[in-house]
């Protein structure tokens, strides 16, 4: 399988402890993937490796101190934080760990840390007792449950000669949590007390609304081991469900079979067949947007077999395809259970505007994004996507973005249209 990590930018916090130069491993194994690699070199990381060491492996100079003139005027920590695809921790302290999880922001790590609107994934690594201490593990539940990602630690031999959990994962296991977190959508949203806070936050354009988002492909059984299937990731479709989570709206998702988390806070309704959509979005209503990101399969076997079909019992098996309900039409025309938005996708690979007019029609929705997925184009199960806005009002044409990108701004723009 070829690696997400050539182009991503890695920003990574090494914090101090023995294990820091494994850190050292880590930004080679990062970068010999195509990977870009920024490093913050906590203190404490300092008594263990230097600077120099960390900027020559990277490639760039070693960021260490909040209150540097020199750093802040070449780029501040919060655009450090907002420039990256994702923050690791690694080591990530006791010390590193509780900061993150009261929110203390009193040096660059922990200011970076607290500034992103990035995903962060940590790697812990610590005194066995240390781990255990009750202390630490209210914290990592707390991260845990504001969305930080977690790789090990590893049970084994410690440097200090006692044993039990507590060692950092060995590079390449941190290389493989870099690459899955890379794979889910990259942003935080914001998390679900802050959401429901509306008067000290009216920046929240959705707050108070319900937005059904589907995504995905859908499974359609030709007999109880196979599936007719399409290359649909779901990516497109669980970054607008994140994107409208954190425009403070209440998200439910109801997603195809996919590899990706959704994200924290997000109702997942999990289904396989087009028919199974259908009825877990009925059950969703009502709401007040719907966005129909899921690439459904248009058709179905007929009579799927009850049992594995087998080589050579009848010769060639052939099926015959029924059509499965159109999801998008079947609740855009329902006048009684319509969302008072309802926006389908249009995925083409060629007259990509064209069919998208056509289709807004048919389908009785307000907003089709369009978008070419010819294979040149790369946008099924890629990372970036270029759309076309096709309503009543006539066609917007976006730039190539990423599609976490795509769903902020396409987030943005529904916000508008719903009135909000
Ligand atoms: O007709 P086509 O499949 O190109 O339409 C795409 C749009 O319709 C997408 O928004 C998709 O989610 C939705 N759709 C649906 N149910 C289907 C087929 C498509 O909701 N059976």
């Amino acid at each position: 399988m070829s690696s997400i990590l050539p182009g991503k930018r890695i920003l990574l916090v090494i914090g101090g402890g023995i294990a820091a130069y494994k850190g050292l491993e880590l930004i080679r194994r990062l970068r010999e993937r195509g990977a870009d690699v920024r490093a913050i070199l906590t203190k404490a990381g300092e008594a263990f490796v230097t600077p120099l060491s960390v900027s020559a492996l990277t490639g760039d100079k070693v960021y260490t101190d909040l209150f540097s003139l020199t750093d802040e005027a070449e780029m501040g920590h919060i655009e450090m934080s907002r420039d990256a695809d994702l923050l690791v921790v690694a080591p990530a302290t006791a010390d590193l760990l509780a900061k993150m999880a009261q929110g203390v922001a009193n040096d660059l790590a922990s200011t970076t840390l607290l500034a992103t609107d990035k995903k962060v994934l940590v790697a812990p690594a610590m005194n066995v007792r240390m781990w255990l201490h009750p202390a630490t593990q209210r914290n990592i539940a707390q991260l845990k449950q504001d969305g930080v990602a977690f790789v090990g630690p590893n049970d084994g031999e410690m440097a200090c000669g006692e044993y039990g959990p507590g060692r950092l994962s060995e590079p390449l296991e941190i290389v493989a949590a870099i690459e899955r977190a890379l794979a889910g959508p990259t942003f935080i949203p914001l998390p679900v007390s802050v959401r429901l806070d509306t008067p000290l936050l009216p920046a929240l354009p959705l707050a108070g609304k319900h937005v059904l988002v589907t995504a995905g492909p859908t499974h359609e059984p030709i007999d109880p081991v196979r599936y007719i299937a399409n290359r649909s990731s779901g990516k497109q479709g669980y970054a607008i469900a994140a994107a409208a989570l954190a425009a403070g709206a209440r998200v439910t998702l109801v997603s195809g079979p996919v590899a990706l988390l959704a994200p924290p806070g997000v109702k997942l309704v999990p289904v396989e067949t087009a028919r199974e959509m259908l009825e877990a979005v009925e059950e969703a209503l009502p709401a007040d947007i719907a966005i129909f990101s899921a690439a459904v399969a248009d058709w179905r076997v007929a009579d799927a077999g009850a049992q594995k079909i087998k080589k050579g019992e009848a010769g060639t098996p052939s099926f015959s395809l029924v059509e499965n309900p159109d999801i998008l039409a079947t609740i855009a025309h329902d006048a009684a259970r319509r969302p008072s938005l309802v926006v389908g996708f249009a995925a083409e690979t060629e007259h990509v505007v064209e069919h998208a007019k056509a289709k807004l029609a048919r389908k009785g929705c307000d907003l089709i994004i369009a978008n070419d997925v010819s294979p040149e184009s790369g946008v099924m199960g890629g990372d970036r996507n270029r759309v076309h806005l096709v309503s009543a009002r006539g066609v917007e044409t976006w730039p190539d973005m990423d599609k976490d990108a795509v769903a902020r701004a396409l987030v943005a723009h529904i916000a508008k249209l719903a009135g909000a």
